[in-house]
């Protein structure tokens, strides 16, 4: 179906001035088991669902033949929505009186444009309901074995974005985010990486600080790259990580492998045994 008709086509008897109810739903990182019992019970209930790249075809499958799939995700070769014209199918699709499910990877309040969304639902009038995910960072490390927050090795987490617009530099405040007691995570940095850890390490952060980097966290396609702040770069080209790619900057991912919890020497191992796994 065209995006572009839908909620278009709507008037089909349905009640225009009895909204239907928009779900922003975390689909979590990638494992369909990490859903939520409440994002499985919408999937399995909706009548339309919009859904992003991140959106495991697994999690789709659990929506009934009827449910209206629509793809508004970023990927090269696939056609895409910008984000003001998704926040407008939503209100449309609702305004026809659908239930709609709009669901995206991880959390849709941590850098999912979820907010967004919600605003744009809130000023014309549908009512919505945000339904949280499991966050790549939290899905992924405790897949891994390693603890965002630990103690005697670090007080708190951060979560940055290392995405920025083309042309626009990338402005974070480097000072603060170089403290070696906090396990700092990194969104959808692997196109700034070698910026990023520079300027990390410029700000006063040790380049021998632990350094990870997993693409598909979480899924069967899962890969990870251990190194330091100073190496992350080139171990990542090295190894061919693609997107999505987390990066996470810390004692923790050290202290893990000393403290026999991480799972990323005994996947690393087991690749090498067998490549093909
Ligand atoms: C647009 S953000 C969406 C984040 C999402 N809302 C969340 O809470 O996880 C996309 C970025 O999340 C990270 N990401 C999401 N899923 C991931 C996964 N399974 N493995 C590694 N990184 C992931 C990557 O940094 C990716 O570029």
């Amino acid at each position: 179906m065209n995006v572009a008709d839908i909620g278009k086509k709507a008037g089909d008897g349905r009640c225009e001035k009895t909204p239907g109810t928009v779900y922003l739903v975390g689909a979590g990182p990638g494992d369909a088991d990490l859903l939520t019992v409440r994002a499985h019970r919408l999937i399995e209930q909706a009548e339309v669902l919009v859904y992003d790249r991140l959106v495991a075809e697994e999690i789709l499958e659990l929506s009934s033949q009827s449910a209206v799939r629509v793809f508004v995700g970023k990927s090269p070769s696939r056609h895409t929505l910008p984000q003001e014209e998704i926040n407008s199918l939503l209100v449309r699709l609702a305004s026809s009186g659908r239930n709609v499910v709009r669901l995206k990877g991880g959390d849709p309040f941590i850098f999912g444009r979820g907010g967004e969304e919600a605003e744009e639902l809130a000023r014309a009038g549908i009512p919505f309901e945000v339904v949280p995910g499991i966050t790549a960072a939290s899905g992924c490390l405790a897949g891994l074995g390693i603890p965002l927050t630990h103690r005697g090795v670090a007080t708190g987490a951060r979560f940055v974005t290392g995405h920025c617009r083309e042309g626009v530099p990338l402005e974070l405040n480097w000072k603060s985010l170089a403290d070696p007691e906090t396990t700092l995570v990194i969104y959808m940095g692997l196109s700034n990486i070698a910026i990023m850890t520079e300027q990390l390490a410029a700000a006063g952060l040790s380049p021998e600080t632990p350094a990870l980097a997993v693409s598909s966290g979480t899924t069967p396609r899962q890969k990870t790259c251990r190194g330091t702040l100073a190496t992350l770069p080139e171990d990542v080209e090295r190894d061919g990580l693609t997107a999505p790619v987390l990066i996470v900057i810390g004692q923790v991912v050290e202290a893990a492998e000393r403290s026999g919890i991480s799972q990323v020497l005994v996947e690393r191992a087991v690749k090498e045994a067998v490549p093909s796994a």
